[in-house]
């Protein structure tokens, strides 16, 4: 039993919900799913970012106030989510109340400190990052990330002290091996701290769309600075202390490696200057690529998650991006690798495993499902998936988590053509057989319902249990032997027709 809070970046309002938005939130759904299932205390956040100048322009754009953008925007990822079974404890947008008085509280306290200072900022600024760059960041000219012209700005802000903090954060990084994974992103973010660290610069007197500065209300908040500070608002950071102290600093934050600057190197040293120690975890991951580009308004190249949902179903959405691209590298999406690895994974695999064991009790059993041996060879695996499945939530690894569980599913379709129980005369060899498959199946939907919630509920019922498998506790519900027998198996329509 543990602490389990887990987050998503917050999202631009500037923009649509895409399945690059949706991957990292569906990771950080089946972590709290998973994690809920063990028995860790869960809470999941999600939200979005409805300040800074991206923002403010987008609406001008469509006539609209930033409000009445960021009103519509929210509401259009909170239906994605919706669709997605998203399950978040919390969705926080940043132009609530909540959120304007816990950050004018950090920033009064870290300027009271002293970290925050008054000076001049010249410099490059990206529009689509919300970012300063230097002259040596710019790829021939432009933005790093966007590709996309980088305009120059001059204005007095103040500046958050980040060059005193270099060396904390080096010890922090040393002291805390696992801070942000997997290992290849700490590299890149040791790797910016080890450059040296500038000031970064926390206000804006050019655009009024933010949270006022609460010592001089002409400025407002660097959008970045103020959502960063999401993370902690939407725990009680300066309004319950007690909760805030519940969930800090067991955070684990899910983002993009777009963003990884902001959580690596900004993140925990905007903490350690509000007296908060950085979140447990940082999990950085790759892009989803298009033909090998990384989707963007710009390009065009965006795919709407209800497409996917419209051709798959929740649940074939949520499967594939869990299973198909690793946490971590990049990963190239296409329509035919989904069709491939739903037909192979869900319609053959789990489907057929279903439907065979649902057929043949309703022929040779009336219909009620026999209890599993106790000596079953396919008890030895099922543990063995268990424990990989495990330690794939653990390490944030959903396709090793899934892997694990696959394999299992296709242990006991062996095992089914092995004694073709289609074949075979009532009687206990029979139900053995079948019982053995059904406790299977029992086990699949506890380890598969983090990713695939409809479709475990599905096979749950269907098999006669009742409840629910987040009912369940692991490891202890998972356990060989669970499925008592004598209940009622529903012969249903295929649970993933084939593409
Ligand atoms: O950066 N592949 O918001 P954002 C994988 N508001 N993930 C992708 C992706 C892709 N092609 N495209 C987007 C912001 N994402 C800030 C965050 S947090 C305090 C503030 C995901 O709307 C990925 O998680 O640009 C990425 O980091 C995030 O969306 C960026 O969302
Ligand atoms: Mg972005």
């Amino acid at each position: 039993m543990g602490r389990f809070y887990v987050t998503t970046p917050i999202y631009y309002v500037n923009d649509a919900p895409h399945i690059g938005h949706a991957y990292s939130t569906v990771i950080a759904d089946a972590l709290a799913r998973w994690h809920r299932l063990v028995g860790d205390e869960t809470h999941f956040l999600t939200g979005t970012d409805e300040h800074g100048l991206k923002v403010q322009r987008a609406a001008e754009e469509r006539g609209l106030t930033p409000k009445e953008m960021a009103d519509q925007t929210s509401e259009r990822f909170k239906d994605a989510w919706r669709l997605l079974d998203i399950s978040y404890d919390d969705f926080i947008r940043t132009t609530e109340p909540r959120h304007y008085a816990a950050t004018q509280q950090w920033l009064q306290k870290v300027y009271d400190n002293g970290d925050i200072e008054l000076g001049t900022y010249e410099g490059l600024y990206c529009v689509s990052c919300e970012a300063y760059y230097t002259e040596g960041d710019l790829v021939n000219g432009n933005c790093p990330i966007h590709g996309r012209p980088v305009e120059l700005v001059k204005e007095d802000n103040y500046f958050f002290k980040l060059s005193r903090y270099q060396q904390r954060l080096l010890d922090w990084y040393e002291s805390h091996p696992d801070f942000v994974l997997p290992e290849g992103k700490r590299n890149e973010a040791l790797g910016i701290i080890r450059q040296g660290l500038q000031d970064f610069s926390i206000s804006r007197t050019s655009i009024s769309w933010g949270v006022p500065i609460p010592w001089d209300p002409k400025h407002v908040t660097y959008v970045w600075y103020d959502a960063l500070i999401n993370y902690a608002t939407a725990v009680g950071y300066g309004s319950d202390p007690e909760r805030f102290a519940t969930w800090w600093p067991a955070a684990h934050h899910i983002i993009g490696k777009d963003i990884l600057r902001f959580h690596c190197v900004y993140w925990p040293a905007m903490l350690m200057a509000a007296g908060i120690d950085p979140p447990q975890h940082v999990y950085v991951h790759g892009y989803l690529l298009i033909g090998g580009e990384k989707m963007s308004k710009t390009k065009l190249n965006q795919i709407a998650p209800a497409d996917l949902v419209a051709d798959f179903g929740v649940d074939g959405f949520r499967y594939h991006f869990l299973r198909d691209t690793p946490f971590g590298p990049d990963g190239e999406f296409s329509y035919e690798g989904m069709v491939a690895r739903y037909n192979a994974d869900l319609a053959n695999n789990l489907g057929n495993l279903l439907s065979r064991v649902a057929t043949v009790v309703d022929k040779k059993c009336g219909g009620v499902g026999p209890a599993p041996s106790a000596d079953s060879p396919l008890a030895a695996a099922a543990a063995t998936a268990s424990h990989a499945a495990a330690a794939g939530w653990a390490a944030v690894q959903p396709h090793e988590a899934l892997d694990a569980t696959w394999r299992l599913i296709r242990e006991a379709n062996a095992h089914l053509e092995a004694h073709e129980p289609w074949k075979m005369e009532p009687g206990p060899a029979l139900e053995a057989v079948l019982g053995d498959a059904l406790e299977v199946l029992r086990i699949v939907a506890l380890l598969a319902s983090p990713a695939v919630p409809a479709a475990a509920a599905e096979i749950w019922r269907r098999i006669g249990l009742p409840g629910r498998p987040e009912d369940q506790r692991l490891p202890a519900g998972a356990a060989w032997g669970g499925y008592p027998g004598g209940l009622p198996v529903e012969k249903g329509a295929p649970l993933f027709p084939r593409k």
